[in-house]
């Protein structure tokens, strides 16, 4: 079923998805209102991309004979998640394209490798060191002073990661994050946090959409909105750092780069993902064409869609503990705040800090979109779950 390159495959084929998460559930979403069927791969035989995929296969993602049984049904293969194991990407490769490919996945799925990749290429980042053992650790707060100590593989949302402001503590981070090899970043001073995502096709061809203006509580994204209130010179950055890494590392998909505006106004490269992103959750509503019909639509060697903006859009996660509150959730509540929409990802059992689900809101402008999306967000929350910050000023 291996398809050439340069040849659409088009509505009526099969894509293949690595991760049956919520972003393997929205991305096949869009590829189903496309007209393509969709095959997922995940551990869970119950992930949230089930009801939507006609096929789900259940493997662990250092399966590759799952992943070849995967592939074979499939015209391509795509992923919403990087750990993937290369002996994986190898055999999914070996019976459909694998996009993006093995080689900007092995990069991104390492922190120290990334980190280093965007160093050696002058992309800029922050101070980091490498670590393997507490003494390393030590070393760099020695050299840098307050850090965040980073597991170089299995971390997401703030997980695998400690922060270690004297030397005295190092051993207690590095115990913290396993023990296992990790970066070592200065902890920087931010003045706000966004994010830009790119979309290439193997031809080159790329699409730039509007930076998004996130902010995360406990290391967990708490809402994020397009556009971001960022000034003129850090939006274009953002996005010439961003397609440049796009088109460094080769990317077929869709590339989220996460950037940080540091208080003495520098702007810098925090991490990379590989797949679609949970600040660009509201380009589904904001954009010409959100970023799971993007990606369908680069992997699927058919034209970019405009990433333009069509309207000011934002969201709010729903994180498991407004599950675990006092009182249920108030969906009607929340659903009866203007423009708003509630997505749930079908997640069974709610856990502290597991992404449920998020609220989305349009407006004519990114205040009032984001005012939207957290009125919303506090009528959904009756129990005793904190609020989420709104952005100062
Ligand atoms: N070097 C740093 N200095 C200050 N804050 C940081 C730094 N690295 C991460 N953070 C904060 O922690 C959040 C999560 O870290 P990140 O490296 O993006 O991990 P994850 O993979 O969990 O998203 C960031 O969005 C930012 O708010
Ligand atoms: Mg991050």
């Amino acid at each position: 079923m291996t398809t050439h390159d340069g040849a659409p495959i088009l509505p009526g084929a099969t894509i293949g998805i690595l991760g049956g998460g919520q972003l393997g559930r929205m991305t096949a979403m869009a590829a189903r209102s496309m007209g393509y069927d969709v095959h997922v791969l995940d551990p869970d035989p119950d992930c949230s991309a089930k009801p939507v995929a006609s096929r789900v296969v259940t493997a662990r993602f250092d399966d590759p004979s799952a992943a070849i049984d995967l592939a074979k049904g499939c015209d391509v293969v795509t992923l919403e998640i990087e750990q993937i194991a290369p002996t994986v990407m190898e055999a999914v490769a070996q019976h459909a394209p694998l996009r993006p490919g093995a080689a900007p996945i092995w990069i991104i799925q390492d922190r120290v490798r990334q980190k280093d990749w965007l160093a050696e290429h002058a992309f800029p980042v922050g101070e980091f060191r490498h670590a393997e053992s507490a003494d390393d650790v030590k070393a760099a707060v020695q050299a840098l002073g307050a850090c965040i100590v980073k597991a170089a593989h299995g971390g997401y949302d703030g997980r695998g990661q400690a922060h270690v402001t004297q030397a005295a503590d190092a051993a207690k981070a590095w115990e913290a994050v396993g023990a296992r090899r990790s970066v070592v970043e200065q902890r920087l001073d931010l003045a706000l946090e966004f994010s830009v995502l790119v979309a290439r096709r193997a031809d080159g061809q790329m699409a730039v959409y509007p930076p998004a203006r996130n902010h995360h509580s406990s290391g967990v994204l708490a809402w994020s909105v397009l556009p971001a209130d960022v000034p003129k010179e850090v939006a274009r950055t953002g996005a010439e750092i961003a397609l440049g890494i796009a088109e460094g590392l080769e990317i077929v998909g869709l590339l989220a780069v996460e950037l940080f505006v540091t208080t003495d106004g520098r702007v810098l490269v925090n991490e990379l993902a590989p797949r679609p992103h949970n600040t660009y959750h509201a380009s589904e509503r904001a954009c010409a064409t959100s970023q799971f019909e993007q990606l369908v639509r680069a992997v699927c060697g058919l034209p970019l869609g405009a990433p333009t903006l069509v309207s000011a859009g934002a969201i709010a996660n729903l994180l498991g503990d407004l599950w675990l509150a006092d009182a249920p959730p108030d969906v009607a509540g929340a659903l009866d705040v203007a423009t708003a929409r509630v997505h749930l990802y079908g997640k069974r059992s709610a856990r502290e800090g597991r992404k449920m689900g998020h609220l989305s809101a349009i407006g004519q402008s990114g205040p009032e979109a984001l005012g939207r999306a957290l009125d919303a967000y506090d009528a959904f929350r009756p129990g005793a779950c904190p609020a989420i910050e709104r952005p100062r000023g």
